[in-house]
């Protein structure tokens, strides 16, 4: 586990952007395991101006999203593949063909599953997966107390996700109660991993998550196992550990 100390939020995207760039340039054809949420979003943005300076060309590139709410269909603009074709995919020269999130609109969650997983396995795997963290210590949106051997699977959210989430929903109210997310096993799958973390509100679980026992209670603390981690906090999400 590698962990970079950036200075701030901008500093931390600019850090992580150049991490996937670098993928990109040494694999054209890669397999990009994403995140949504505020952490990545500095990092979509600097990737997208590296395109446009013609420095980056993702013809090629495939991606697999961690997550999606149930119930939101693609055109809801709180769903995950919303947020993705407005963050990134519409920016960039990806081919939409090849970019893939869970179906939040899928009758069957079982059958949605499977099928996902199926999709990841076709692709041979995530080669970088890009994480953020959750207050929680949950990464995509396996909660704590979940196994650690699950694939992707549907999820009840936690009291406190839903909560932190109800700040990008005009009601809160709305804000779905169950997701689609890939399983702990599916993210230790992937071949090498980044975790990007800003903000002084995300500095006691980066302490406990990296720093504390492994444990499915801090569901990142697992991150601790495997051979290519490379963690980017900013400062304030550091300032807890000595
Ligand atoms: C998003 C995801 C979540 C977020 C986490 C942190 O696809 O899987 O695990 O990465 O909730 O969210 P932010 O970045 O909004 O603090």
């Amino acid at each position: 586990m590698k962990i970079f100390k950036a200075k701030d939020y901008k500093d931390m995207s600019r850090k992580a952007a150049n991490i996937i760039s670098a993928q990109i340039i040494m694999k054209p054809g890669c397999v990009l395991g994403l995140a949504t949420g505020s952490s990545p979003i500095g990092t979509y943005q600097q990737l997208i101006e590296w395109y446009e300076k013609g420095d980056l060309d993702f013809a090629e590139v495939k991606s697999v999203n961690l997550d999606e709410y149930k119930g939101l269909s693609r055109d809801n603009d709180q769903s995950y593949y919303y947020f993705m074709n407005h963050n990134l995919f519409k920016h960039v020269n990806i081919n939409l063909d090849n970019t893939y999130i869970p179906d939040g609109t899928a009758k069957d969650s079982a059958a949605e599953c499977d099928r996902y997983n199926k999709v990841i396995q076709s692709l041979g795997g995530v080669d970088l997966q890009l994480l953020g963290l959750g207050h929680n210590g949950h990464i995509g949106f396996n909660e704590p107390g979940q196994a650690f051997e699950k694939e992707t699977h549907l999820v009840e959210l936690a009291e406190s996700t839903i909560e932190a989430n109800s700040r990008l929903f005009e009601n809160p109210d709305d804000v779905p109660r169950y997701a689609y997310t890939m399983g702990i096993k599916n993210i230790m799958q992937a071949r090498k991993i980044v975790v990007i973390i800003s903000g002084e509100e995300k500095a006691e679980i980066v302490k406990e998550a990296f720093f504390g026992p492994v444990t499915p209670q801090v569901p990142a603390s697992i991150l601790q196992m495997h051979n290519d981690v490379t963690i980017i906090c900013d400062e304030a999400a550091l300032s807890k550990v000595d």
